[in-house]
């Protein structure tokens, strides 16, 4: 063989590397380099390739999507059958099959048996062909699937080529694409906003995803790969369980579920059974039970098959997640901004280990979205501790009387007008604070612990004064004496002394708190904080001019809006009135001499990676020296502060004549400030 090109090895070097920097992230999840840095070997790999195409190969990490073109989905006979697994329904299932695997076998002794969460995704098998990926398949029927092979490609934890020097000629590899949790809600998210269809749950769009005619929209897809089995035309060169195949497999670069264990023992199966449905919810991804496999693969042969069903191994399951029931109603609830959001009423079912009668159906794009009608029978979900979703319609059983779902013209708390704005999803109750619903939210929301911290005036005690009308604003609060409270169902002489004790307590607030406390849209802690800090006082920023407000780190032209008008509004000006005429005295802050701050005025950039500080903390202290911190670089930006692998927004100021400073330079130039 001649000696490789110098191109043609660096090539191998990068692919090597980037290799090794994939199966870190995607299989062991212990990225070993920042991404920017990835990004670099990419692009220098990307463009070596292009300007010598000769030297592209397929398992190149660059040929994930798109080289080998659109799907086939021609027909994949299986070598093996793809066999599905019997279930047990309860404990006593299981230790029946335990006794019939002794039996079989004619053991006395305990049988090992290894214990695998049964992931929530769809069977694949993979063919290697010296180490390369040659074709992947669905299941199918078992006997028979579908050519998917561009789509598993582009699924970073499936290696393109194996790992280890002694790999088998050829071998099938067999596992489940899923599809994790949080990258589900994203798409979900995503495709919702883009007013598409929506996938049921994380089976459905991994499903979907891996069915695209397109490798390039799977690509897009947060799909992983998990693989519980290995399969070799000489099976001499196995080791001898199921669990040592395992291992080898994670070292050819496949990841393997990290849950996995060991039991003897039926008993030692049930514990596995317990311990890993505690864990379900934690898990990033959804498993729907546990599989138990007896991990001698000597035994597994001499226990073989019986019709589609190994009897070496049996899956048990866990409570389903998703059930179907009625929509008996929807009810509208009213919250602290006055959004008015629809709840479904539903005939109780257990689902998710718990009773549901209720799930959010969030707005009305939402109900137009899953064409849902009263009376129709849904698909309830409830994974991990998410709220309790209507996730699909059975239009099938849709009765005859089934009822549209109209928003309310007036609000089912006051009576007020509902309006809908345009552009927002939420439709408002506008009767603001003579709203009780949300006089109710604002009183809780100004008693909460980050606002002004009220102890022992919770949800049922507001419940009751509001709708005693002994409170009608906060303010009211500072009005309540003993000989009412005392009055009110269960409150004793000592809880309404506390009580007292608690309101009494919260009339000195810093500024920031009391601003926070007064519940203006939008406004949230760091919100609060940056106002106080800026204005020093209330009068200030009551007067202030949408402009001057805009000039606060993070408040933008909405939160300015927001802001603005919520000074303007007479009941508001009566409400803060109220409370400084009953004794509350929000504090007020030192604010540096706008003058002295040497940055006033400029916007700043931050990016790439700070050794010395993160960013946040480099934006605090420009924002103390009077500058505003902004995301993007225009030609107004006064200087970027470029750390480690700064990319776009360097190029930009650059093209820009914009200032740039590098880390050093920064350092020093906050020590000149005193901040060094
Ligand atoms: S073993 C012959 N192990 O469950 C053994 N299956 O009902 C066949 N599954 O189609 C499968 N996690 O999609 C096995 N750790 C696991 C699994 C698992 C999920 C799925 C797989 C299969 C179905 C069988």
């Amino acid at each position: 063989m001649s000696q490789p090109s110098s191109v043609e090895s660096r090539i191998q070097e990068l692919r090597q590397v980037i290799d090794d920097h994939n199966h870190r992230y995607y299989v062991l999840d212990e990225p070993a380099v920042p991404d920017a840095e990835y990004d670099r070997l990419m692009r220098e790999l990307q463009s070596l390739e292009a300007e010598h195409p000769e030297l592209v190969t397929p398992d190149s990490p660059t040929q994930r999507v798109g080289a080998s073109g659109d799907n086939t989905f021609d027909e994949v006979v299986h070598r093996l059958p793809m066999l599905s697994l019997d279930n047990a329904f309860s404990e006593d299932e299981l230790r029946d099959f335990d006794r019939r695997v002794r039996d079989r076998l004619s053991t006395g002794g305990d049988v090992e048996y290894v214990c695998e969460p049964k992931l929530d995704g769809l069977a694949v098998s993979l063919h290697y062909e010296k180490g390369v990926l040659t074709q992947a398949a669905t299941r199918g029927d078992g006997y028979s699937g579908e050519d998917i092979t561009a789509n598993i490609r582009t699924i970073e934890s499936v290696p393109l080529r194996l790992r280890g020097k002694t790999l088998p000629d050829v071998v099938e590899i067999r596992g489940e694409v899923y599809m994790p949790r949080g990258g589900f809600e994203e798409l979900n998210r995503k495709l919702a906003n883009q007013g598409e269809k929506t996938f049921v749950n994380p089976r459905n769009a991994a499903a979907g995803s891996l069915r695209q005619k397109s490798p390039r929209v799977t690509a897009r897809r947060p799909l992983e790969m998990c693989a519980y089995s290995v399969a070799v035309p000489d099976e001499g060169i196995l080791p001898d369980t199921h669990y040592a195949c395992l291992q080898m497999v994670h070292q050819w670069g496949f990841r393997i579920n990290p849950e996995m264990s060991l039991a003897t023992g039926p008993e030692e199966c049930l514990k596995a059974y317990e311990s890993l449905l505690d864990k379900r919810d934690t898990l990033p991804y959804e498993i729907d039970g546990i599989v138990f496999k007896v991990n001698i693969l000597e035994f597994q042969q001499k226990l073989g098959f019986v019709s589609r069903a190994p009897r070496w191994a049996i899956a048990q399951k866990f409570p389903a997640q998703e059930e179907l029931t009625e929509l008996q109603d929807v009810e509208w609830q009213v919250g602290r901004t006055g959004a008015v959001t629809p709840v479904a009423r539903l005939k109780p079912v257990f689902v998710g280990g718990v009773t549901v009668s209720n799930a959010t159906l969030h707005n009305m794009d939402e109900i137009r979205r899953l064409d849902v009608r009263i009376g129709d029978t849904v698909f309830v979900r409830r994974a991990g501790d998410v709220i309790p979703q209507v996730v699909k319609v059975v239009t099938d059983k849709r009765p005859k009387n089934a009822r549209k779902v109209e928003l309310p013209e007036h609000c089912p708390v006051c009576g007020s007008d509902v309006i809908q704005i345009e552009g927002e999803a939420a439709a408002r109750c506008s009767g603001g604070l003579y709203c009780p619903a949300q006089r109710k939210e604002a009183i809780r929301h100004y008693a909460s612990r980050k606002a002004l911290d009220i102890e022992g005036l919770g949800e049922k005690w507001i419940d009751m004064l509001v709708e005693k009308e002994m409170v009608r604003t906060v303010a009211d609060l500072y009005q309540l004496r003993k000989a009412d409270l005392v009055r009110l169902e269960r409150m004793g002489d000592k809880s309404a002394d506390n009580l007292l004790k608690a309101i009494d307590g919260s009339r000195q607030p810093e500024l920031w708190r009391f601003l926070y406390a007064l519940g203006i849209r939008e406004v949230g802690e760091a919100t609060a904080k940056g106002l106080a800090m800026h204005f020093g006082t209330l009068e200030k920023i009551a007067e202030a001019s949408e402009e001057a407000l805009e000039e606060v780190p993070d408040v933008g032209p909405i939160v300015a809006g927001h802001i603005h008008s919520f000074f303007r509004q007479p009941h508001n000006q009566e409400t803060i009135a109220a409370l400084r005429e009953r004794g509350v005295r929000w504090q007020s802050v030192e604010v540096a001499e706008p003058a002295a701050l040497p940055l006033k005025g400029e916007t700043w950039v931050l990016t790439g990676t700070l050794s010395e500080m993160t960013r946040d903390e480099a934006k605090e202290k420009l924002e103390s020296l009077g500058a505003k911190v902004a995301g993007s670089v225009s030609k107004k930006t006064s200087c970027v502060v470029a750390g480690e692998a700064a990319g776009s927004k360097l190029a930009k100021a650059e093209s820009l004549d914009v200032k740039v400073m590098d880390e050093a330079q920064f350092m020093a130039f906050l020590s000149e400030q005193g901040l060094g």
